[in-house]
């Protein structure tokens, strides 16, 4: 009797182990774990522990937390993409002892805990966000996370499709190993002054697809932090005025760098829509008048000088036209007054140049 109880309880045993999880196929040989699109509302319970790669995809889960994956030391690649994960509570992650990848794109992320990210020894090397936020809001909950977490040996980070408007500041200020950094298909115009500050080692930075009308001197300062990096800048809405001017500079000495550069034309305005940025030095933008800009104040004030003078002088011919009548009449008043006082001074040279007129006088006067 006793070894056949034996016997069950270790046929038990092992069933359990050989067990796999309903909704889930398991395949000892490949450490594999695949649950997709079982409409699992949390993740399953009594997943194998010689699992390394575990995919949970396609389901309706909503919260994760400390307790989704226990006794899961050996899982090496979680892939938790398109369910309808909203939060992530701090150290979820924190029994994936050997966790290097994590896929958790396609989800609705809208409360991340600041320590949710937290990985034993900073053991992760890919983390995979695309898609995965509810909405831009969510990425300041995200930036804290990447701070408070352990990602210091991260070496590929994907937020692309995001919707993302602009980056919080040290958003990336903890990922010192980061080689590969995805924000296309997102709605950034600018890059910030320490953006990319300690990003030294990137090697391929994918900004395409977002609201970028140019580079100002900044976001290109930023650029050069990072000698290594393949970069992609293409498919944006690139600005063809003044503005585009130092970026169009910048990339002509640094197109070595850029990936993507046939995709680098004038979105606006549209007379040189699809026209290359490289060439856009050779399309008059009308710029350099801003540079001539002191000079041709100076010309203008001259001329509305000019102008001002040619009017009060005009406004002076115009007075005296009106009053040609009066200025007549006080013309002839003083012609008439002079010719009097004329014949009165000629009437007395007259009597004065008389001789004997004046020898009476003077003889009067003896
Ligand atoms: C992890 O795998 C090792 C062998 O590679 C095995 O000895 C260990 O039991 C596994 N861990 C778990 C929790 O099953
Ligand atoms: C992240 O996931 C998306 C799909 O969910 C995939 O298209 C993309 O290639 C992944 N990113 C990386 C860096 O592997
Ligand atoms: C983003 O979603 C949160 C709810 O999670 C909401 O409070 C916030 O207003 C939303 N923000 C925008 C810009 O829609
Ligand atoms: C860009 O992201 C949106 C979601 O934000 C997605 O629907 C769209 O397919 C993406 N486009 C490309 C070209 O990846
Ligand atoms: C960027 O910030 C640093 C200090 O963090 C400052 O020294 C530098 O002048 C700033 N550059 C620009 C272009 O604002
Ligand atoms: C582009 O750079 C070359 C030198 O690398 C220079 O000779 C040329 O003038 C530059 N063109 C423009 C438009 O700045
Ligand atoms: C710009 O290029 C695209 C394809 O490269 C083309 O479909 C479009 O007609 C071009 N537009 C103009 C104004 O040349």
């Amino acid at each position: 009797m006793l070894p056949w109880m034996v016997l069950s309880v270790l046929l038990c045993v092992y069933h359990a182990q050989a067990t796999c999880p309903a909704g889930c196929e398991c395949s000892e040989a490949a450490l594999t774990v695949k649950c997709v699109s079982k409409d699992l509302q949390d993740i399953p319970s009594g997943i194998p522990g010689y699992t390394r790669n575990l995919f949970i995809t396609g389901n309706q889960i909503s919260r994760i937390g400390p307790e989704s994956f226990k006794g899961l030391d050996n899982v090496t690649t979680l892939s938790l993409s398109n369910n309808r994960i909203s939060v992530i509570e701090s150290h979820t992650f924190t029994g994936l002892r050997s966790l290097r990848s994590l896929d958790l794109s396609g989800n609705q992320l809208a409360t991340i805990h600041p320590e949710a990210l937290s990985v034993p020894s900073r053991a992760l090397r890919d983390l995979n966000l695309s898609r995965s936020l509810y909405n831009h809001t969510s990425v300041k909950d995200l930036a804290t996370s990447l701070r408070w977490s352990t990602l210091g040996n991260l070496q590929g980070l994907d937020l692309s499709g995001n919707g993302l408007i602009y980056l919080p500041d040290y958003i990336f200020s903890h990922l010192g190993s980061l080689r590969r950094l995805q924000l296309a298909n997102n709605s950034l115009v600018a890059i910030h002054n320490g953006t990319f500050l300690v990003l030294e080692r990137l090697e391929e930075l994918d900004l395409s697809l977002n609201a970028f009308r140019t580079f100002r001197e900044e976001a290109l300062q930023e650029l050069d932090r990072l000698p290594w990096a393949r970069l992609h800048l293409g498919l944006n809405p690139y600005t063809c005025t003044c503005g585009i001017e130092p970026f169009a500079a910048w990339l002509n000495e640094s197109q070595a760098r850029v990936a993507d550069l046939e995709r680098l034309a004038c979105a606006f305005p549209a007379a040189l829509r699809n026209t290359s940025i490289l060439g856009v030095s050779e399309v008059p933008l009308g710029c350099h008048r801003a540079g001539e800009g002191s000079d041709l104040a100076l010309q203008t004030s001259y001329v509305f000088l000019g102008i001002v003078l040619g009017f009060v002088g005009l406004m002076f011919l115009f007075v005296l036209y009106l009053n040609r009548k009066g200025i007549k009449k006080r013309v002839y008043d003083m012609r008439d007054a002079c010719s009097e006082v004329w014949e009165g001074y000629h009437y007395r040279y007259e009597i004065d140049s008389d001789p004997r007129l004046s020898n009476i006088s003077s003889s009067a006067e003896v």
